[in-house]
């Protein structure tokens, strides 16, 4: 039976909740462009790179523009998203998080991120959070977005470990797909009816443990 050796974690919706920020920016985006975005049709939008999130947004109104303003409306959203990021502080990191980060050091657990984002590092500076992480895999590394495993087989590669020894944590169905597509045991945070494919879910941290992770790793199923 593989042991636990790390934790790879998703930064937006499982560490801290910039999603709102995103879906402001983006939903300003569409109402610029003469249409708007439902908090419904935002979910395809999670774990999904800027550029890739763009053309889907652009699809959903039906909306054509060159390959140039692409670029520009994606550093308008962008610049606008890290504007609301500004208001951030320690205390925005989700419930429980710090606390399980914490239980990980002691156990000696090695700790990763793996995120779509490229403002993952200025984020995590921001809550004051990145001294935890042995390795960070964000979107200036990976040339392969979610829900290719490219992310957090980066992540296992930089902390030594084996897939089958890792956790992904995870709120978006493209993130749960990556994790499962790298062979690794995949935690959803949200709506167990949303993330169907991870192997547990759990609403969040507040009510999570070490002691309950391991209970449900160890006892899973190996193919
Ligand atoms: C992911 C978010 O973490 O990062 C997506 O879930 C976002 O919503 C993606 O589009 C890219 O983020 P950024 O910060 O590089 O625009
Ligand atoms: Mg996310």
């Amino acid at each position: 039976m593989p042991e636990l050796k790390a934790c790879l974690f998703d930064l937006d919706g499982v560490i801290v909740d910039t999603a709102r920020f995103h879906y402001i920016a983006w939903r300003q985006l569409a109402n610029d462009l003469g249409f708007d975005l439902s908090v419904h049709d935002n979910e395809q939008l999670k774990g999904v790179s800027r550029m890739e999130s763009l053309e889907i947004i652009l699809k959903l109104g039906g909306v054509q523009i060159s390959e140039e303003e692409k670029l520009q409306r994606a550093a308008v959203k962008n610049a606008r998203y890290l504007e609301l990021c500004k208001q951030m502080t320690p205390a925005d990191t989700l419930p429980g998080v710090r606390a399980f980060l914490d239980e990980l050091k002691r156990a000696s657990i090695l700790i990763g991120l793996g995120s779509a984002s490229k403002n993952a590092r200025i984020i995590l500076e921001r809550i004051d959070i990145l001294s935890y992480f042995d390795t960070q895999v964000d979107g200036n590394r990976i040339t392969k977005g979610k829900p290719d495993p490219q992310v957090f087989e980066m992540g296992a590669a930089d902390l030594g470990v084996s897939a089958s020894q890792c956790v992904v944590f995870e709120d978006a169905v493209a993130g749960i797909q990556s994790a499962k597509a790298a062979k690794m045991f995949a935690v959803g945070i949200g709506d167990p009816q949303i993330l169907v494919e991870a192997d547990l879910v759990v609403p969040g941290f507040s009510d999570f443990s070490l002691t309950r992770l391991k209970e449900t790793f160890e006892n899973r199923n190996i193919e």
